[in-house]
């Protein structure tokens, strides 16, 4: 039996406690919140019999196997430092920290404990991206020469997730101070992983980011100033030598959550559209003869997603990707692009 307990018990929190209690001989036997009310109200909806709202006394207490931690991007470093130094397994929510030297940080502690540490890049759970890497890294595309990415969201221009400026847990995206990088360290963060996760490493990158007036009247709710990014293109070389666009919005209008990649070779493409399937992919390729190349929709064969991989490494002890590792090579591309913004020049990593 693993023991596990969540840390953060807001909206992302209800898709961990539900992925886990699916995973057989998992228990959670406790949560814990600064808002000792909404972990109240989280264990009461998940039947979980522990309430905390100081993370020391929960881990004390209950000397978990493993913890996920669900709280809020300026909280994931300190917590799982402190996680990590009682040698306790841990899956963090991205963006893995606030910046790249925080992550390394984090990477360095986890190593030194020996514990299994991984990254909630959740989208790495369609088994249509898993199946396109191994495709790509495989050559059957050929050498990789464009690659157009992208991760869009409306919730600045309609109202598909209820009215964000009256959420607490949207307020706080917008939030500079809060800890909140924005666009790019929200949805950014993902698109990231998922374009180098097919297409390797980014060599440099030229990046701009754009913060809107939001159209409400003001630029200050509840002492929050709305001053984080909410929108950011990106032009890439990745190590390869192939070249692409990435970028993402809080402004993609009919576009509640939707991520798409597509990767152009010398011998073929491949796309992935999450709108369209999460488990099947499109690929242009493998004709002996060019001139009659079409594209084809495939199934990908069943992959285990993250909670689940998660439980695996601590029980094979062979932790699995994305680490954090991973996830603060990732956090090095997100300080770049800020540093291009800053400087409006190109930024080798
Ligand atoms: N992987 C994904 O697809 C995905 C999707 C949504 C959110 N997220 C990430 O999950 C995290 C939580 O997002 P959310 O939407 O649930 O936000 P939220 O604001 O709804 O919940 C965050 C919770 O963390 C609590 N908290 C803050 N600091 C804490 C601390 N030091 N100790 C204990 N609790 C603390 C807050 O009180 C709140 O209840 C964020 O990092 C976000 O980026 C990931």
């Amino acid at each position: 039996m693993i023991r596990l307990c969540v840390l953060g018990t807001g909206g992302m929190a209800n898709a961990h406690a539900r992925e886990f209690k699916k995973i057989k001989d998992v228990k959670i036997v406790a949560c814990c919140d600064i808002r000792r009310e909404a972990a109240a109200k989280f264990a009461e909806t998940h039947g979980i019999p522990a309430v905390y709202a100081d993370l020391g006394k929960m881990l004390d207490k209950e000397k978990p196997d493993a913890v996920t931690n669900v709280t809020i991007d300026a909280a994931h470093c300190l917590t799982s430092l402190e996680i990590i130094k009682r040698k306790i397994h841990v899956l963090c929510e991205k963006p893995l920290a606030t910046n790249a030297g925080d992550a390394w940080k984090m990477v360095a502690a986890a190593k030194k404990a020996r514990v299994i540490n991984m990254v909630n890049f959740s989208y790495r759970g369609s088994c249509a991206l898993q199946k396109v890497s191994e495709i790509v890294r495989k050559g059957t595309i050929g050498e990789i020469r464009h690659v157009e990415a992208s991760y869009l969201q409306s919730w600045l221009s309609s109202a598909d997730w209820g009215i964000w400026h009256k959420k607490p847990g949207m307020l706080w995206r917008c939030c500079k101070k809060a800890g909140s990088k924005g666009d790019l360290g929200d949805i950014g963060v993902h698109i990231f992983d998922f374009m180098t996760f097919v297409c390797g490493d980014i060599r440099k990158l030229d990046c701009r980011l754009k913060t809107f007036d939001k159209g409400i009247g003001t630029d200050k709710i509840n002492g929050m100033k709305l001053d984080a990014n909410d929108s950011f293109c990106a032009l890439v070389e990745f190590k390869n030598g192939a070249i692409g666009t990435i970028h993402s919005s809080r402004w993609a209008t009919g576009h509640a959550n939707s991520l798409r990649l597509r990767v152009f070779g010398t011998e073929g493409a491949v796309c992935i559209d999450l709108d369209k399937s999460w488990g099947e992919y499109e690929i242009c390729a493998g004709e002996k003869d060019k001139t009659a190349f079409k594209w084809k929709t495939v199934k990908a064969p069943k992959t285990p997603n993250i909670y689940q991989r998660f439980i695996r490494s601590i029980r094979t002890g062979k932790n699995d990707l994305p680490d954090f590792a991973t996830a603060a090579k990732v956090q090095d591309y997100l300080d770049s692009c800020f540093k291009s913004d800053d400087t409006g020049k190109t930024i080798k990593i």
